[in-house]
């Protein structure tokens, strides 16, 4: 079995080898750009650690795994412009750099080159990875159409919310488990249990992200602070907030929220964290997010593999956690 190190390594190296510099430069410099920036590589990764539980051949799953990479970065060129996001890892978002209609179609470029790379996969569970690739892609839309619906609803309930991050965010990682197990040769079984995995650390995910969106450090985060607030999110930050703040402190809240975002940005941010802080908001997150990881690593059992073939799959998702970016 391959180390964390050695499969990142992979991923990284078959990102760069991936020919971006294509005409027209305006419509492929930007996919290398974002490409460029870093980012964790987590789906693909998953989807290396997946298949290595299986097999040492990777070839196979490591052309899957740049496939979900690169949708995965598809889905943020245009996630940027849906939240108004100014910045991403460190450095300014697509649309800011170029324009919003370079980002939707260097983003449109970058789905259909994920479908490109997926066509190039050689196991005979082609069409079952297909199915995983297309359910998932699918998902990932109808989540992100509930999150910005939920930017306009008041009466959005914590369940909601939960299947709104199950969509946007859980499933692919869920996916990219599912579809290096498959590749690597999983039972119906194992491959379930990987995904169930996928759904409850993508869970804990996307809580952490909307945790850092308002108590990160920009430093490592590489977003602005308070984008959530700004947007009016239903995060679970906001969601909790609405649940917990009365008299008073609900009264704040109302009136913070009730602020331009544009011209009292700043106002606006700093007052709804010292309230989210006030009202143990925060503790109450990283509860959440701890009960998910949790909740992941109690699916790996069902695998039937040895502990120390699940190890590196628990601590990765312990070590999701406890990130700051
Ligand atoms: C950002 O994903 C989008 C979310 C689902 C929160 P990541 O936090 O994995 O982004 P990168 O790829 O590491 O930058
Ligand atoms: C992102 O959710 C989900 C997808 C991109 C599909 P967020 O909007 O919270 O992700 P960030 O915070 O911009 O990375
Ligand atoms: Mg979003
Ligand atoms: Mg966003
Ligand atoms: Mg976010």
């Amino acid at each position: 079995m391959k180390s964390q190190e050695e499969l990142l390594a992979l991923v990284e190296q078959a990102i760069v080898a991936n020919a971006w510099k294509r005409e027209p430069a305006g419509l492929y410099e930007p996919i290398e750009y974002v490409l460029s920036l870093g980012g964790k590589r987590i789906r693909p990764c998953l989807t290396l650690m997946a298949c290595n539980l299986f097999t040492e051949d990777l070839s196979d799953a490591l052309k899957a795994a740049l496939a979900l990479e690169v949708f995965h970065n598809f889905t943020l060129l245009h996630d940027d412009i849906m939240d108004k996001a100014e910045t991403r890892r460190g450095y300014a978002t697509v649309h800011k750099r170029w324009n919003e209609n370079t980002a939707i179609l260097s983003g449109d470029a970058m789905l259909i080159e994920a479908y490109r790379l997926l066509d190039k996969l050689e196991t005979p569970r082609f069409r079952e990875v297909l199915g995983v690739f297309n359910t998932t892609a699918d998902e990932v839309c109808k989540g992100q159409q509930y999150d910005m619906e939920f930017e306009k609803r008041m009466d959005v309930t914590l369940d909601e919310y939960m299947e709104m991050i199950r969509l946007k965010t859980a499933v692919l990682l869920a996916g990219s488990l599912k579809i290096g197990a498959i590749i690597g040769g999983a039972s119906d079984v194992q491959a379930k249990a990987l995904y169930d995995f996928g759904i409850n650390m993508g869970l804990a995910f996307q809580l952490q992200d909307d945790y850092l969106d308002a108590f990160g450090d920009p430093k490592f985060f590489g977003k602005a602070i308070g984008g959530d607030i700004l947007c009016g999110k239903k995060c679970f930050l906001m969601l909790s907030a609405y649940e917990l703040a009365k008299g008073v402190e609900r009264e704040k809240l109302e009136n913070l929220m009730a602020l331009d975002s544009k011209t009292c940005a700043n106002e606006k941010i700093s007052g709804v964290i010292e309230l989210y802080r006030s009202i143990e908001i925060d503790k109450r997150c990283q509860e959440r997010v701890n009960h998910y990881t949790a909740k992941a690593s109690e699916c790996l059992k069902k695998l039937g593999l040895p502990e120390e073939k699940l190890e590196p799959l628990s601590l990765f998702a312990g070590s999701l956690s406890k990130r700051r970016k």
